[in-house]
C-alpha cells in the first residue's frame, strides 16, 4: 500500500537539466517521482543518483505519446530547450509542446491531477516593452527559425487555458527565463555553456553582435524552488508567471566574467547575429514576488562559480 502522505508526482523531461533538479527536490521532500523522458536532450547520468531511492522511477516514453499512469501531479518540462536542439528537428519540437500538452493535459483530466507548464521568455518573442509583464501579448515571428519553439510554446499555454476554462483543470504556468546551472547540455550552444566550455578548452569565447545585448540568467536551485511553490499555490491560481533572475548583464560582462573565474587565456571574437535574436530580455518579477513570495537569491558570480565546478569534470 501506499504511504498517505506521498504525492505521486509525474516530471516530463525529468532526465534533462532543469528536470533532473526537480526530481532531486522532490524525491529528497518524500514525494514518489515518476520521471518520463525520451532522451532526447537528457540524459540517464542526469538521474541515476536517484536509482537507488525507492520513491524515483525512470520511464522512457515520448510526450508526443499519451501516456497512461495515475499520478496527483504533473510537472511538463518535456521539450528541447536550445536552439540547435530545437531546431534540429523542428516538427518534432512543434509535435513535442503541442501534441506533448495535450497527452498531458488529457493525463490530468483523467487523473484530476494538477499540472504545471513550463513556458518560456520566448513567448514574448522579440519584445517592444521592458522588463516584460506577464500582460504583454509578444511580439513572435510566426515563420521564423525559432517559432517550432516559440509558437509550439504559445500554443501549448493556449491548450492549458482552454483545459482550464473547458474542463475546470487545475493548472499552473510559469513563463522560465534564461536559467544556468550544472547538468546543462555542454554542448547545446547556449551562452553560459557555450562561453564556459570554450573558456575550459582554451578557445576562443564567440560573442554574437558587438555583445551589448543583454540577458538575465537565473540560477537552476532558485528556478526550482519557485516552480515547487507555483505547484503548492492555491487552485485560482493559474499563472501565467515569470520565473527567472532581473539582473541584466550584457553578454560581453557575462564573457568576461566566466574568463576572469576560470582563469582562461581564452580571446574574445566576434560573429554576426543569428536571425530573430532578442536584443532585451529581463523579467518582471511583481507577480512571483507577490504571489509565491519568492525573489532569486544566488548572485550570478556564485552560480557560474558551481556551474564551472561541473563543467571542469567534463573537459
Ligand atoms: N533552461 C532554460 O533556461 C529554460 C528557459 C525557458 C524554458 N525552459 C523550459 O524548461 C523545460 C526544461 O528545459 P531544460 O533547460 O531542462 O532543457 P533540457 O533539454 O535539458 O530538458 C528537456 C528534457 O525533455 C526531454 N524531451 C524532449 N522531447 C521529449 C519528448 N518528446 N518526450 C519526452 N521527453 C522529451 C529531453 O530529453 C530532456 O531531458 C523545457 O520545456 C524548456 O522549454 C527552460
Amino acid at each position: 500500500m501506499r504511504e498517505k502522505y506521498k504525492k505521486r508526482i509525474l516530471v516530463t523531461g525529468g532526465a534533462g537539466f532543469l528536470g533532473s533538479h526537480l526530481c532531486d527536490r522532490l524525491v529528497e521532500r518524500g514525494d514518489d517521482v515518476l520521471c518520463v523522458d525520451n532522451f532526447f536532450t537528457g540524459s540517464k547520468a542526469n538521474v541515476a543518483h536517484l536509482f537507488e531511492r525507492s520513491n524515483f522511477e525512470l520511464m522512457r516514453h515520448d510526450v508526443t505519446f499519451p501516456l497512461y499512469v495515475e499520478v496527483d501531479e504533473i510537472y511538463n518540462l518535456a521539450c528541447p530547450a536550445s536552439p540547435i536542439h530545437y531546431q534540429h528537428d523542428p516538427v518534432q519540437t512543434t509535435k513535442t509542446s503541442v501534441h506533448g500538452a495535450i497527452n498531458m493535459l488529457g493525463l490530468a483530466k483523467r487523473c484530476k491531477a494538477k499540472i504545471l507548464q513550463a513556458s518560456t521568455s520566448e513567448v514574448y518573442g522579440d519584445p517592444e516593452v521592458h522588463p516584460q509583464k506577464e500582460e504583454y501579448w509578444g511580439r513572435v515571428n510566426p515563420i521564423g527559425i525559432r517559432s517550432c519553439y516559440d509558437e509550439g510554446k504559445r500554443c501549448a499555454e493556449t491548450l492549458f487555458f482552454d483545459y482550464y476554462r473547458q474542463h475546470q483543470l487545475k493548472i499552473k504556468v510559469v513563463r522560465i527565463f534564461n536559467t544556468y546551472g550544472p547538468r546543462m547540455h555542454p554542448n547545446d550552444g547556449r551562452v553560459v555553456s557555450n562561453f564556459i566550455m570554450q573558456a575550459l578548452r582554451g578557445e576562443d569565447i564567440t560573442l554574437y553582435g558587438d555583445g551589448t545585448q543583454t540577458r538575465s540568467f537565473c540560477y537552476v536551485d532558485d528556478l526550482i524552488e519557485a516552480m515547487i511553490r507555483m505547484m503548492d499555490t492555491s487552485d485560482d491560481v493559474t499563472g501565467p508567471i515569470n520565473i527567472g533572475n532581473p539582473g541584466e548583464f550584457t553578454m560581453k560582462e557575462l564573457a568576461e566574467q566566466v574568463l576572469e573565474l576560470t582563469g582562461s587565456r581564452s580571446q574574445i571574437i566576434h560573429l554576426p547575429m543569428p536571425a530573430d535574436d532578442p536584443r532585451q530580455r529581463r523579467p518582471d518579477l511583481d507577480l512571483a514576488n507577490r504571489v509565491l513570495n519568492w525573489a532569486p537569491s544566488v548572485p550570478l558570480r556564485d552560480g557560474l562559480k558551481k556551474t564551472i565546478t561541473y563543467f571542469e569534470q567534463l573537459v
